[in-house]
């Protein structure tokens, strides 16, 4: 099935380095509504749930240990095919990669600290948005 919606994260490098406004700002000008948002935080048992389909591989622990060591914001987003162009919007994985304009180009550290995540597949993207939020807390 298709959604228009999209599950994002801020992670802890853009919350610390005072990128929130900044990047939440980029997503509402790509034209993006946000549906659900909360500032929280991931404890190394919930990062490593949420990232279990990278339990192999070789970055998978210093992923869950960054992805904890801080405040992250959480948000469901709305838009027509959401998720692909949430993707273009983010830019690649490794903001060395990501085109000019992208956030990770605009606002990531490093392939580890890249500033945003963002769904890969509808399915996906209702899976994170139900991790992290209730019925009552969506729009
Ligand atoms: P991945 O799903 O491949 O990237 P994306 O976030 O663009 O969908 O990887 C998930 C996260 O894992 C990625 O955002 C940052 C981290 N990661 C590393 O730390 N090192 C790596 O070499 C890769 C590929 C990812």
């Amino acid at each position: 099935m298709t959604t228009n919606r999209t599950f994002t994260m801020i992670k802890p490098d853009a919350v610390a380095n005072g990128h929130i406004g900044a990047i939440l700002d980029h997503i509402v000008k790509a034209g993006f509504t946000i549906k659900a948002m909360k500032l929280t935080a991931l404890t190394e048992k919930t990062a490593g749930e949420f990232y279990a389909v990278h339990k192999e591989r070789p970055f998978y622990k210093d992923l869950v240990g960054f992805m904890s060591s801080g405040p992250i914001v959480a948000a469901i987003l709305e838009k027509d095919n959401a998720v692909e162009d949430f993707r273009k919007v983010i830019g690649a994985t490794d903001p060395k990669k990501a085109d000019a304009g992208t956030i990770r180009q605009l606002f990531a550290d490093s392939i580890e600290a890249n500033a945003v995540h963002g769904s890969d597949s509808d399915e996906n993207a209702q899976i994170e948005g139900n991790f992290f939020f209730s019925a009552f807390e969506r729009v």
